[in-house]
């Protein structure tokens, strides 16, 4: 599988019980799972949320294609939050998550978002190496922060990437263009 056979695009009603069940199986696994579909629903038609998903196909192709990946994230005045993010066991390592996250973060720029904000297990050292290589860095670790329906308790790790000092836009701000990167 190469990055190139995979398209990225926003997450439809149709695709909520996909992500659902991915976000259940890679990232709520032995927490609860609190993104099931109405959750995932509301996040794909929150005007302040963006969903993403990486299908294998091309758009337009007539088979509809399968979701190997997602990502959530919600937007603030300066800061937003990165939700979720999840891509197959088996799709791993191709660059499908660091293409979605590229994605969020060109939309983050856009949207004049000065800075985002996630949280990770403490002990998923996969997603934190991953964010470190997305040039995201640690700020605090919350013990506790997760809780298991059972009562069991899991520490996060709080992670944060800068995109511009915060504050007020200058007047003369205006939206990157493509052509410019
Ligand atoms: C974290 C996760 C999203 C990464 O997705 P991915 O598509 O495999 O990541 P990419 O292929 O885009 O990796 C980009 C870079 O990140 C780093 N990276 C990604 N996974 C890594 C791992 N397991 N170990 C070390 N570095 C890793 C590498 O630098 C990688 O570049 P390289 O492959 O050229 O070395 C994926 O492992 C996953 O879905 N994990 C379960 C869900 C999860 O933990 N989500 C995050 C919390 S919400």
């Amino acid at each position: 599988m190469t990055p190139r056979a995979i398209t990225i695009r926003l997450a439809e009603p149709r695709d909520a019980q996909a992500i659902a069940m991915m976000s259940r199986d890679f990232i709520e696994a032995g927490l609860g799972w609190k993104y099931d579909a109405s959750r995932v629903m509301r996040a794909i038609r929150d005007r302040e949320t963006l969903a993403v998903v990486a299908c294998d196909a091309k758009p337009g192709a007539a088979t509809r294609a399968a979701v190997n990946g997602f990502a959530i994230i919600e937007f603030g005045d300066e800061r937003a939050h990165l939700v979720l993010l999840a891509v197959r066991p088996s799709h791993r390592r191709t660059g499908i998550g660091q293409r979605m996250l590229e994605w969020l973060v060109e939309s983050a720029r856009c949207a004049g978002i000065a800075s985002i904000h996630l949280e990770l297990r403490a002990g998923n050292e996969a997603a934190r190496r991953f964010y470190r290589a997305m040039g995201f860095y640690e700020t605090v670790l919350v013990p506790g922060y997760y809780r298991s329906g059972e009562g069991r308790k899991e520490g996060a790790l709080r992670m944060l990437r800068v995109l511009r000092v915060p504050g007020p836009l200058p007047a003369a701000w205006r939206p990157p263009r493509l052509e410019d990167r």
